[in-house]
């Protein structure tokens, strides 16, 4: 999970996403990081954690890393945030495989439509909750195709 600074968007897809996997007993690797290096090594945005937490779910224990190359390696599908996060990413990929791997997340829900998950940092606590709202959505489905691929292999 991929976005700017990774102390909102990403760390909030990270936390939904991993919920979400748990609820289904997927075992998968989650993690997320921004391809600035803005808040290396900070906790998520408070209004973010609290928002989290009013879903039920605990990302204060997150730090903030930046994305490198080494990710496209380490990962299967790198599920960015918005079309700037892509450009970034982007250009970090060197292998046509890298760029296979790199996905604009609401692409899920709404294929070749280039809706972006909104940086909900300059705004009220309310931009959280839909961010959080939009992810779930996505998170969710991407969660029920996974379930799908694991049944019909076992
Ligand atoms: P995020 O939000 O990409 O959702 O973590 C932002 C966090 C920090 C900055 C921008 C967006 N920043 O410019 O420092």
């Amino acid at each position: 999970m991929v976005c700017l600074g990774n102390i909102c968007r990403s760390p909030m897809a990270e936390g939904v996403m991993r919920h979400l996997a748990d609820k289904k007993g997927l075992q998968i690797q989650v993690d997320s990081a921004g391809t600035s290096n803005y808040h290396i090594g900070e906790t998520p945005d408070s209004r973010a954690i609290q928002a989290m937490k009013q879903y039920g779910i605990n990302i204060s224990n997150l730090k903030a890393r930046q994305f490198t190359v080494d990710d496209f390696d380490r990962f299967d599908v790198i599920y960015v945030m918005d079309e700037q996060n892509l450009k970034d990413a982007k250009k970090l990929a060197v292998h046509p495989e890298h760029h296979e791997k790199l996905q604009l997340l609401m692409d899920t829900l709404y294929p070749g439509k280039s809706v972006n998950v909104p940086d909900p940092r300059f705004g009220g606590n309310e931009g959280f909750h839909e961010v959080y709202q939009m992810l779930e959505t996505a998170m969710a489905k991407i969660v029920d195709h996974l379930a799908l691929i694991h049944t019909s292999k076992s």
